[in-house]
């Protein structure tokens, strides 16, 4: 059996430094690598912020903090970083040109021990793989954001590869405290992003059709269909930048799996990313950590049933396709976006004919994209 001790984490953005952090709490020593030293910088001040905030609520001590701290070791030279690695965690930008060449870079400099893992939230497992000299040995291992804080870790092995990665993969994700769950097939979105990210085009399909304000809709999906935040709220906390690139992505492979709404395109090309850039669908004021307002007073003026229609109808098609079963779909869904009641109870509370009714009408209206799948049909 492979043993892991040295991690070496490509790119140190938001899941980047995230994923360094929960691998240093978990005792592993880390090598966190970018191309320039003021985004490693950044990151270790975000690190450095997430563990104090883990003090503050008593969930580490404060010499646990700096234990974990000094296990992090920013560098830039791509060589150095590879150096000794067992297991390679990249977590680069979301762009097929980009994984290309950062991995015909690290394929020069990479020990043959070195096992590669992708943190992709859409691009296939199997594609990527290709582009490596060790497709037998190159497994998905998709984080949430914040890493530091969400359980799930959606493992997806490619076509090529070896039972005993996806073995190494899982161990891997049990030994720093997460949740693996097995996304059997390198379908578009996963398991996760199937659902997550066509429903943020729904709601923006929503806003048009049926005239709510955003906050009483997302105070909507809040209180009735038990979402940690509002759907707007996490787009804007999850980057319209990285919604728009798994849009387009999802789409290009499968033109079925989403219905785009214009409005996500429109906030990227303004730049408007959300949170991280002081605006996306609402206005922040600066870099900390911070939530919309939302009430239950609010969720009372708008009936979500569109939204968890959609919701569902994806998270049936993951079903019947044997993407992944309705136990572990629930398990993804609660650790992975922190949903307060499985979705299929939600949908049961609201009435299953009424979700497939709503679902029959938006189809006849907009066409196939709403289309009921036949595992939610058999339900009702
Ligand atoms: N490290 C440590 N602490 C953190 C933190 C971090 N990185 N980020 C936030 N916190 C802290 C906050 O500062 C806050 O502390 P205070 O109480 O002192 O203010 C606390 O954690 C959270 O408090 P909230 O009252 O805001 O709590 P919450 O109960 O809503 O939990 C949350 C926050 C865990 C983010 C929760 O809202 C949640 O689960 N949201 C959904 C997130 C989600 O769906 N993620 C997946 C996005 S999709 C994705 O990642 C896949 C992809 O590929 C696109």
């Amino acid at each position: 059996m492979t043993e892991i001790n040295k991690i070496t984490v490509l790119g140190s953005g938001i899941m980047g430094h995230g994923i360094a952090q929960i691998s240093a709490k978990a005792g592993f020593e880390v090598t966190l690598r970018d191309v320039d030293t003021k985004f490693l910088d950044s990151a270790m001040s975000k690190i450095k912020w997430s563990l104090d905030k883990l003090v503050e609520k008593q969930k580490i001590t404060q010499a646990e903090s700096e234990t974990i701290y000094s296990r992090i070791h920013p560098v830039v030279d791509l060589k150095q970083a590879l150096s000794g690695a067992d297991l390679l965690i990249e977590a680069v930008p979301e762009d097929m040109e980009l994984k290309k060449k950062v991995y015909l870079d690290v394929d020069k400099h990479s020990d043959s021990k070195t096992i590669y893992a992708s943190n992709t939230s859409t691009l296939p497992i199997t594609e990527i793989s290709s582009l490596t000299n060790r497709p037998n040995r190159f497994i998905g291992l998709h984080f949430f954001n914040p890493p530091q804080l969400m359980k799930l870790v959606e493992v997806i092995p490619g076509i090529t590869t070896d039972q005993q990665i996806i073995k190494v993969g899982i161990d891997f994700v049990k030994r720093v405290g997460k949740e693996p769950v097995l996304c059997r097939k390198d379908v578009p979105g996963f398991i996760v992003n199937r659902i997550f990210i066509p429903l943020i085009h729904e709601a923006a399909y929503c806003l048009d059709r049926d005239g709510p304000s955003m906050t009483q809709l997302d105070s909507a999906v809040k209180f009735r269909l038990s979402f940690p935040m509002g759907i707007f709220e996490l787009a804007d906390y999850t980057g319209l930048d990285v919604i728009h690139k798994a849009t387009s992505e999802m789409f290009s492979r499968d033109k079925k799996v989403i219905f785009p709404h214009p409005r996500i395109k429109e906030l990227f090309d303004q730049g408007k990313y959300g949170k991280k850039s002081g605006s996306g669908f609402y206005s922040y004021s600066g870099e900390q950590y911070e939530r919309v307002s939302l009430s239950e007073e609010d969720s009372k003026a708008y009936n979500p049933i569109k939204l968890l229609a959609v919701a569902l109808n994806n998270a049936a098609w993951l079903i019947t396709n044997k993407v992944c079963t309705l136990e572990d779909l629930e398990i993804a869904l609660k650790l992975g976006m922190g949903l307060r009641n499985p979705l299929f109870r939600t949908g049961e509370q609201f009435g299953i004919k009424g979700v497939v009714d709503t679902l029959q009408d938006l189809h006849a209206k907009y066409g196939d994209f709403y289309k009921p799948d036949n595992f939610l049909l058999s339900l009702r």
